[in-house]
């Protein structure tokens, strides 16, 4: 399935994506960055992947960049819009007229935790246990449907930075596992806040 990657910056899902693309019938037609220094860039161009950097300074609102990027990813002709570390807000307009064919990965077990830092809020909260998020994406931020999640255990000896890396390890099984569901065609957004796999809600 042909599909495109959005990232802000290092890329390791990015880079799982690659590593596991033939095993998940995945095609990954571009990488569009929004920061020109993306290391994940890097990692696309290593793969002979198609990128490309939009510089937000060249629009004056959320929406006009949005707009470029939906002229640029109508023309690829994708099915599947995957969030990789994006780190920016997508406009009502993008996520609509991509409705049903945008994932994103979240370092949170959601619905507790959206938002940015993550781990550091997980800690805080003296939680037992942290994790990822794969969810479709909708206009509520890191609200929309979940899809699958891996779990971690936190522990006391656990720092942001151990237990962003214990999460980041899972995430690189979590992404090319739901994305397969997705190119198989088992995976189905209904509505706002109803998705079946195999024809089943979860
Ligand atoms: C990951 O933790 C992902 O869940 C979040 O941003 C981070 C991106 O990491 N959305 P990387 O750029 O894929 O290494």
């Amino acid at each position: 399935m042909r599909a495109v990657i959005l990232i802000s910056g290092n890329g390791s899902n990015l880079q799982s994506l690659i590593d596991n693309a033939r095993k998940i019938d995945l095609k990954i037609c571009s990488v569009i960055s929004n920061k020109e220094d993306a290391f994940g860039l890097k990692r696309a161009e290593r793969a002979s992947i198609r990128t490309h950097f939009v510089d937000p300074n060249l629009y004056e609102s959320r929406e006009g960049f949005d707009k470029q990027l939906i002229t640029m990813i109508d023309e690829l002709d994708i099915s599947l819009i995957i969030l990789a570390g994006y780190m920016r807000i997508l406009s009502s307009e993008f996520i609509n007229h991509f409705a049903g064919k945008i994932l994103n990965i979240h370092p949170s077990l959601l619905p507790k935790f959206p938002g940015l830092n993550t781990h550091r809020k997980a800690i805080d909260a003296k939680e037992k246990y942290h994790g990822a998020t794969v969810h479709f994406v909708t206009e509520e931020l890191d609200g929309g449907p979940i899809i699958s999640q891996e779990i971690v255990e936190i522990d006391f000896i656990d720092t942001e930075y151990s237990l962003s890396q214990k999460v980041l390890k899972k995430e690189h099984i979590l992404y090319p596992r739901v994305i397969h569901w997705y190119t198989q065609n088992r995976l189905k957004l209904l509505n706002t806040e109803c998705i079946t796999l195999d024809g089943k809600i979860l």
